[in-house]
């Protein structure tokens, strides 16, 4: 098609592609032009075991049996020494990185009491340490070239909470944190990064979803966001999208228009007064995604500037709902 959104001379990283979405990411890519590192260390499901290269020689296979270019790359993200090696492999390979999608990924769930350190750890490491040690030198080579699209992976365990998975959601929320801040360092040079939470019938969830619904799931049906994060043609920066199944919704961190609330005594706000006043102070409505901090802390200066009117401790300008 002539409007086809293409990869060709784009160098495209993707770590734990050796199966689930990151094997699908790594097809697509290279079928629209693209030349791939696959990366996966080729471990259990909860990270144990020595790896093998299986994982990332069978997806190169694939990628080149369709005519595409890719190379295979073993190593760990959980190290930092791993992440340098992984963009060094690109670099060797073709010359740069211009994509990097952060998506090897591990779990070991646990209710809270039964989470002991080494499964926060472990899961920490290869989802968010796991990120910071490839794109660190990723966003290098992309800084000195002028383009770079990164990617996250979030989930909804992270946005939303899912019970008996402590470490991972405060993994994978942090990974949204990590992306608030570095969109602004990469802005100048025409660095993206954005953020994907799927949901993907795959070997991390087999257990956790009924048959028939995970057979709906095929990582195939997210693949369409991610590619399109990843075009030179995206247009957004520090955006999450949810994706499975063929739905796509964006999710946002909204903060509520607040309330001024007047000073006690002492004139400070009294507890009582947050009491008195909380559907306000909670109301989400009319609610903004800020971009940035300094977004924010302009709106609280400006309720500052409408004195809280004497009687009810309330913004002269009356924009809070009630609650629902
Ligand atoms: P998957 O288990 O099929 O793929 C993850 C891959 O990462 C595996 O091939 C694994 O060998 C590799 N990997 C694990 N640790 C590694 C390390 N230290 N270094 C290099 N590679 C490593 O699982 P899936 O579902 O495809 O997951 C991909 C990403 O999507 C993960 O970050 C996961 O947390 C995330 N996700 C998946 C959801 C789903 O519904 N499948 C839901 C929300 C998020």
């Amino acid at each position: 098609p002539k409007d086809e959104i293409r990869f060709d001379d784009r160098v495209a990283i993707i770590t734990g592609a050796g199966g689930g979405l990151g094997r699908t990411y790594a097809l697509e890519l290279a079928k629209r032009g693209a030349k791939v590192v696959v990366n996966d260390l080729g471990g259990a499901r909860d990270g144990s075991g020595k790896g093998s290269s299986s994982a990332a020689d069978k997806v190169v296979e694939e990628i080149k049996k369709a005519g595409g270019e890719a190379v295979a790359n073993y190593d760990n993200v959980a190290t930092a020494k791993g992440g340098e090696n992984i963009v060094k492999s690109a670099v060797k390979a073709f010359g740069k990185v211009d994509i990097l999608i952060n998506n090897a990924g591990i779990l070991r769930d646990k209710s809270f009491l039964k989470m002991e350190p080494e499964n926060w750890d472990a899961v920490m490491a290869v989802h968010l340490q796991g990120a910071y040690n490839v794109t660190r030198p990723a966003f290098k080579v992309m800084k000195e070239n002028g383009y770079g699209r990164i990617i996250m992976t979030t989930s909804a365990a992270g946005l939303y909470g899912n019970f008996g998975q402590t470490n991972y959601s405060s993994a994978k929320m942090a990974l949204v944190g990590f992306m608030n801040t570095l969109k602004l360092e990469g802005g100048k040079y025409d660095i993206k990064v954005n953020t994907i939470a799927p949901i993907a019938a795959s070997r991390l969830t087999e257990d956790i979803m009924p048959p028939d619904i995970f057979a709906k799931m095929a990582p195939e049906y997210v693949s369409a966001m991610t590619l399109y994060l990843c075009s030179d043609r995206c247009p957004v920066n520090g955006n999450i999208y949810n994706a499975g199944m063929g739905f796509f919704n964006r999710a946002a961190v909204i903060t509520g228009p607040g309330v001024v609330l007047a000073g006690g005594e002492d004139g400070f706000p009294t507890a009582e007064a947050i009491r008195d006043n909380l559907p306000r102070v909670s109301a989400l409505k009319n609610g903004k995604p800020y971009y940035q901090l300094n977004d924010q802390v302009g709106d609280a200066m400006t309720a500052l500037m409408n004195p809280p009117s004497a009687d009810t401790g309330d913004t002269a300008a009356p924009q809070a709902e009630a609650p629902a």
